[in-house]
């Protein structure tokens, strides 16, 4: 039994999380999570808001409100939002809170004495009417590139090019709206990645044999390869933990400083006790979910954190990494509150739907597109024609023919379903989702031909007075009943409420494991069946339109 720690990157707090960060992220770690618990792992899933930084503290003061409040508010609507999309969280916990400081100074006072922290000096915005810095997104003005007038300190959203502040004609500060603004020195600390890059790489190239994606593998040893420069972990803003160090009182941690430890946080905010036998013990298998724009933070940052503070905290085992998905038919926005998101796509179709059609078009390797086209395919025909009505037509079969359904099924020893879950469990091994997703849909398929080969319900009929054929009967309904369980075993990390709802007919309580595979289950013969899961109409996809 292994013990295993899965985190997914932390959602920040500002905004509803859309479906591509949810299929980036927090879903296959949940998936993946799921598949541990039923293989029977020591593993605790571990994930939160990330309350920090520029956007959340400029929203506030937009809305007149303290930052804290807001994050707070933002966190408990993304929260049970993960809810509704059945995510098992050992805890979903934040950034901002007692615990999380208390680890992210610890570990920011060992780097510290180690000689990793360096101070750095550089010219930074002020407003002189609001007497402070001023972070990127807080100066507005005309972008010098498109002439749009008002582009943001860091981006221009018009014409998308990357700014900087000093870049902007006519700045403003968008607190007071004022142009008093002066570009004045101001110190911030950094880590001394230079010091630190040949343990990183000699890291890198040791874990990364453990299932990482090869992007991720491929872009952090580049970046090491043109040689690691310092970087910035405190910022000049207000928002954030302040810097545990005298004369830096201008300034808090960078949020993703204390992000990446809020993995910790968060897992000693859910156990006072626990959490160390966790992070402090080197038989941990720490595997980290994440997008792509995440990766340095996770391959550099984040072990060049671990390995210079020598807390022995556990160094990441696998890097999981996600690729992009993509639209051209709906849109995805976060920052502006339009678009598909995770809240209003449940309008269209119910989460355990949305949890499978994603994880079936995964981008897992390589970018995917979401199309209205392959939504359907996928709900329609996949889960609701090959899964869903299988397992409807095995259970009413079994239940007009009750005299053929004696005693139980030793699911496993059914060769079909052997053969499609070790397909299943070296695809979730290896961290191939969509690998895991064909061998059960492959299996589907197999209980499919089955059912249109051998007929069984003429098998049944003519039972009555052939014992030849009742003793057929019998053996094509075991194989169907052994496929249909395996089936509802092998949905639950996908779709875990019809998981949960197909295990009901079976006479076995507690939450599915693999291992229940290889015993005698026997199946309640009583239980009237209902549809899985519902097709998706026209009138629902057209309500994606509303997204366009
Ligand atoms: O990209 C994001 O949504 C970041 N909030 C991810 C942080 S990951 C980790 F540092 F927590
Ligand atoms: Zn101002």
């Amino acid at each position: 039994m292994a013990r295993v720690i899965v985190t997914s990157a932390l959602p920040y707090a500002y905004s509803m999380p859309h479906l591509g960060n949810f299929v980036g992220s927090v879903l296959p770690a949940d998936v993946y999570y799921k598949y541990l618990r039923m293989k029977g792992d020591d593993a605790i899933f571990i994930c939160g808001s990330d309350q920090h930084g520029t956007p959340i503290e400029l929203a506030a003061l937009q809305k007149g409100v303290a930052p804290e409040q807001l994050a707070d508010e933002m966190h408990a609507a993304i929260k049970s939002l993960y809810d509704k999309y059945e995510c098992g969280f050992t805890h979903y916990g934040k950034t901002h809170t007692p615990e999380n400081k208390e680890v992210v100074y610890s570990v920011f006072n060992e780097l510290y004495r180690n000689g990793y922290i360096l101070e750095t000096e550089d010219m930074q915005a002020y407003c002189n009417v609001d007497k402070r810095f001023l972070p990127d997104r807080f100066i507005q003005g005309t972008c010098p590139y498109c002439h749009t007038k008002n582009a943001r300190g860091d981006q221009c959203d018009n014409c998308g090019r990357l700014l900087e502040p000093g870049q902007i004609i006519d700045p403003f500060c968008v607190v007071c709206g004022k142009s008093d603004i002066s570009f004045v020195k101001s110190k911030n600390l950094a880590l001394d990645l230079t010091k630190l890059q040949d343990k990183i790489k000699a890291f890198i190239k040791e874990n990364s044999k453990n299932n990482w994606s090869k992007d991720a593998v491929n872009k952090s040893l580049s970046m090491i390869k043109q040689g690691l420069k310092p970087r910035d972990i405190t910022r000049n803003m207000k928002w954030g933990f302040p810097v545990p160090l005298a004369g830096y009182e201008n300034a808090t941690l960078y949020v993703w400083f204390d992000a990446v430890l809020g993995y910790i946080g968060i897992t000693k905010e859910w156990d006072p006790k626990r959490w160390r036998d966790y992070w402090q013990n080197e038989h941990t298998q720490l595997v980290q979910f994440m997008g792509k724009d995440n990766t340095i933070f996770h391959s550099i940052m984040w072990p060049a954190m671990l390995i210079g503070s020598n807390l022995g905290f556990v160094l990441p085992y696998t890097l999981k990494i996600s690729q992009h998905l993509t639209s051209k038919e709906v849109k995805f926005s976060k920052s502006k509150g339009v678009g598909l998101n995770m809240r209003n796509a449940l309008e269209i179709m119910p989460a355990d739907c949305w949890r499978f059609a994603l994880m079936h078009s995964a981008p897992e390797n390589a970018d995917s597109e979401f199309t209205k086209e392959v939504l359907e395919e996928t709900v329609n025909t996949i889960l609701n024609d090959k899964i869903g009505n299988f397992v409807q037509r095995t259970l009413k079969l079994a239940l007009a023919n009750k005299a053929l359904v004696e005693g139980g099924v030793v699911p496993s020893s059914e060769k079909k379903v052997a053969v499609e879950l070790e397909r299943y469990a070296d695809a979730f091994d290896s961290l191939q989702f969509k690998k895991a997703v064909a061998a059960l849909v492959g299996l589907a398929e197999q209980g499919n031909r089955i059912m249109s080969d051998r007929e069984p319900w003429l098998l049944a009929k003519a039972a009555k007075n052939d014992a030849k054929a009742a003793k057929e009967a019998k053996d094509v309904l075991s194989s169907l009943i052994a496929i249909t369980y395996a089936l509802g075993v092998m949905l639950h990390p996908f779709t875990p409420e019809a998981s949960k709802k197909l295990l009901a007919h079976f006479k076995v309580g507690g939450e599915p494991t693999l291992a229940l595979l290889g015993k005698t289950i026997e199946l309640d013969i009583e239980k009237e069946p209902h549809p899985l899961f519902a097709k998706l109409t026209q009138k629902e996809l057209e309500k994606l339109q509303k997204y366009a």
